[in-house]
């Protein structure tokens, strides 16, 4: 178990109506389902790019994910979270 004091990063899900009618809520669950230690997966309000959703901020790092499909969910996960790497094209631009 992850205790608070440990969590160094954090990965948002917008939830709000617009990414949701894009299927935010089920890309929130597909991230939650893997086991991220040090990272918090967490639901958030409107991220403020409404339209280009489902969109997923990386913090502290503030990288941005536009258009999350589920099917790319452990590509962010393996690549990103665990690896350090951003997924280039998935990137918010
Ligand atoms: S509803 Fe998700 S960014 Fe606005």
């Amino acid at each position: 178990m992850v205790e608070n004091s440990q969590v160094e990063r954090r990965l948002l899900v917008c939830q709000n109506r617009t990414c949701r009618k894009q299927g935010s809520a089920k890309i929130l669950a597909a991230f939650q389902a893997f086991d991220t230690p040090n990272i918090a997966v967490e639901k958030s309000g409107c991220l403020g790019q409404c339209g280009n959703g489902p969109m997923v901020l990386v913090l502290p790092e503030e990288i941005w994910y536009s258009h999350v499909h589920i099917d790319k969910v452990s590509a962010v996960v393996e690549k990103h979270l665990l690896g350090g790497v951003p997924v280039k094209k998935m990137l918010y631009s």
